[in-house]
Parts: structure tokens; C-alpha cells; sequence
């Protein structure tokens, strides 16, 4: 799989289009299409959880995250070996052409979790923790999940992406969104997985 993105990613730089691309919104439309999918799927819907679906992200927060990624801002493990080489040669025009592409594409269908962890999770999710001064997840993210504006769409995203993320809000390894770090501060390991699978599953 490393090999065949690695492959992928290589044919696409070594024809030094990418470069060329990152101009403009056609070119935009062209990379979605080409080194983007490599890693991300066809029209955003990735395989591994990994790499993130885009598929109906939020335009908003999308020009963000590649404007975090190429300001070296994020900067978890992942982010840092997978998309500050990729967010280096965009221009603004690209990344909103970008960020439009992919906010267009169709959402990917939730996954249903385990029963019991779904209930705790639409608990936090609907109505945050109170004792431990958790906000409801909802009040930014949507009663659907679906995100506004800087706010992402987490419905229908890989659980185990979001429990990653959650994770490095609170390690401090993505470190550039304090409202997120405040938010899961006093959250245990399993009330991570359990509002990661009920967000998800939206
Ligand atoms: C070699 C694999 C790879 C390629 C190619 C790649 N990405 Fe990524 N991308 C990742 C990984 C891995 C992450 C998750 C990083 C993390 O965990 O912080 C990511 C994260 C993102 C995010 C943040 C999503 C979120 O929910 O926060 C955006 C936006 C993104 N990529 C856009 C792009 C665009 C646009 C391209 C093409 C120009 C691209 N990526 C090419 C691997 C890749
Ligand atoms: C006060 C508003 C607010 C609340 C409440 C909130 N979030 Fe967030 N969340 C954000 C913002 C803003 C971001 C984008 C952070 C950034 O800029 O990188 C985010 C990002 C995330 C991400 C990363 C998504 C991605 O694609 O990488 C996850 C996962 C997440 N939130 C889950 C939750 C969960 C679960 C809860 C409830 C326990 C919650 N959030 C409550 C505002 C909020």
C-alpha cells in the first residue's frame, strides 16, 4: 500500500506537474483528480483511516487546514510526513479551488458502532459531559455532524481518524487549535471512542 502511493505520489512529482497545477482552479480540479486520490480516494473517499475522507468537508475549514499545513502549523506525525511536502506548492487560488472541489463531492455514509458505545457517545455528543466541564459536541459541529464553515463535518469520517485526532488535540501534537484541546482536556480514552463513533456514524 506504502509502496503504491509512494509510486503514485512519485509519477505525478517527477512529471513536474504538480507545481504547475497548484495555479489555478482547473489545475486544482486536476490534482483532486490525480495525487490527491492517491491517498484521499476517488472524489475523497479514502480506504484507510489514515488518510481522511474530504468527501462534503466544509470549504472553510478545508483552506485552513492546507493553509495550517503549509505554514507548518499542524503538525502532528502525520501531517507532517504525509501533507507539509503536498500543501508546499499551493498557491491560495489552488487551495480554494481545492477546498471547493472536495466540499462538493457526497458525503460518505456513516458507520453504526457497537450499540453501547454508540449511546454513550450521542450522550457527549447531544449534551456534552457537565461534571467534567465537556461542552456538547453539537453546538459547533451540527446536530448532524455536518460542520459549518471553520467548524469541520465529522459525519461519515473514519472513527479511528477522528479518536487520532482527538488524541493529539489532547497531547498537544496537533497544537494549533486551542478550542479543541479545551474541549477534550478532561476526556477519557473511551469517551474519545465513544463521541468519535457516534460523530462518525452520522
Ligand atoms: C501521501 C498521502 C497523501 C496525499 C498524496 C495527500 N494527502 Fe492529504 N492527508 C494525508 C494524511 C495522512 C492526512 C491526515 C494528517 C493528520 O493525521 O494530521 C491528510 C490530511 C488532509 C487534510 C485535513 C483533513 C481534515 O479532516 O482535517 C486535507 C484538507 C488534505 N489532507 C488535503 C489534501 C489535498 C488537497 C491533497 C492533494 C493536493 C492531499 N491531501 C494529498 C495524506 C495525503
Ligand atoms: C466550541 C466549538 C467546538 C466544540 C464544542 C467542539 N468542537 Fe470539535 N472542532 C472545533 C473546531 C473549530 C475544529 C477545527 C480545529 C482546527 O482548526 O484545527 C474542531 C475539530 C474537531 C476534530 C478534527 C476533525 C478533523 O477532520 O480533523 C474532531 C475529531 C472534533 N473536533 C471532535 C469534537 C468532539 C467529539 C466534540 C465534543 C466532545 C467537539 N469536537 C466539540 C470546534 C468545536
Amino acid at each position: 500500500m506504502k509502496t503504491i502511493i509512494a509510486l503514485a505520489v512519485g509519477a505525478v512529482l517527477a512529471a513536474g506537474s504538480t507545481a504547475a497545477l497548484a495555479q489555478d482552479q482547473e489545475g486544482a480540479k486536476a490534482l483532486a483528480t490525480g495525487v490527491c486520490s492517491a491517498c484521499h480516494g476517488p472524489q475523497g473517499h479514502s480506504i484507510s483511516p489514515v488518510f481522511p475522507n474530504l468527501a462534503g468537508q466544509q470549504s472553510a475549514y478545508i483552506t485552513l487546514q492546507l493553509d495550517a499545513f503549509r505554514s507548518h502549523e499542524r503538525g502532528d506525525p502525520n501531517a507532517r510526513a504525509y501533507m507539509w511536502g503536498m500543501a508546499s506548492q499551493l498557491s491560495d487560488t489552488s487551495i480554494k479551488g481545492l477546498a471547493d472541489y472536495y466540499a462538493a463531492q457526497k458525503p460518505a455514509v456513516g458507520e453504526i458502532g457497537d450499540k453501547p458505545l454508540m449511546a454513550e457517545g450521542q450522550k457527549i455528543y447531544t449534551q456534552g459531559i457537565a461534571a467534567q466541564g465537556v461542552p456538547a459536541c453539537a453546538s459547533c459541529h451540527g446536530k448532524d455532524a455536518e460542520g459549518a464553515g471553520a467548524f469541520p463535518r465529522l459525519a461519515g469520517q473514519h472513527a479511528d481518524y477522528l479518536v487520532a485526532q482527538l488524541q493529539g488535540f489532547q497531547s498537544g501534537t496537533r497544537a494549533n487549535a486551542p478550542i479543541m484541546a479545551n474541549v477534550v482536556r478532561s476526556m477519557s480514552p473511551e469517551q474519545i471512542k465513544a463521541a468519535a463513533t457516534y460523530a462518525a456514524s452520522r
